[in-house]
């Protein structure tokens, strides 16, 4: 039985090394809480190992393009009790970030619904975007890749409105019992 629309709950939940991606999935919730009026929880994940310098970002990229896990803190709620999870990533080495590949392992098979969206400089979307769907198990209700200065700079055709856009397919692919729509992609600033 689908829940009547003010018990549904959200989880928006991201890894941010330098406030790109936080900045988006804080939009994202605030969106969601004013236009849906759902129950939102916005996480932040954080990872153990030290990416910060130089050499933080020589290990992350290093670990990324290797598929590797880490070892990651976030709060102790079950993402498998939440309606729909929005999850975001920063693209690191053309995928997503150790922390978010280690966060949508292990909650592989288990999200009842899922929109994924991730910020970068320029190239690597359409590769983490798939790869975050293939580590998850899940086949996104939207997607959206996001330019890191078109974030920066809150730029209204690159940044805002395609976040409103996503936002939207999420609440259509919820209202439609979870079933993507045609176009996957929502507002995506970036192919690559
Ligand atoms: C280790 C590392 C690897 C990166 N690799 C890529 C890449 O392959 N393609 C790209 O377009 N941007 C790449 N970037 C840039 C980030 O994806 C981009 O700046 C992102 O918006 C940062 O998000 P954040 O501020 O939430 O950490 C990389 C950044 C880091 C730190």
């Amino acid at each position: 039985m689908t829940p009547a629309e003010e018990d549904r709950k959200i989880l928006v939940t991201y890894y941010s090394r330098t406030g790109v991606t936080r900045k988006a999935a804080e939009r994202m919730a605030e969106l969601l809480r004013e236009s849906s009026g759902v129950n939102v929880t916005l996480e932040e994940i954080s990872d153990t190992k030290k990416r910060a310098g130089v050499s933080g970002w020589l290990s992350g990229g290093r670990d990324a393009g290797l598929r590797r896990k880490t070892t990651i803190d976030r709060p102790d709620t079950d993402p498998s009790e939440f309606d729909l999870v929005v999850v975001g990533s920063p693209v690191w080495a053309f995928t997503m970030c150790p922390a978010i590949r280690t966060f949508l392992e292990d909650c592989s098979g288990s999200l009842r619904n899922a929109a994924f969206f991730c910020t970068l400089r320029g190239s690597g979307a359409s590769q983490t975007l798939s790869d975050m769907q293939e580590v998850s198990g899940v086949r996104a209700l939207a997607t959206l890749s996001l330019i890191d200065r078109n974030v920066r700079k809150e730029s209204r055709q690159d940044y805002q409105e395609p976040v409103e856009g996503f936002v939207g397919n999420m609440l259509g692919g919820m209202a439609r019992g979870g079933t993507p729509g045609t176009d996957g992609e929502a507002g995506s600033s970036v192919s690559g």
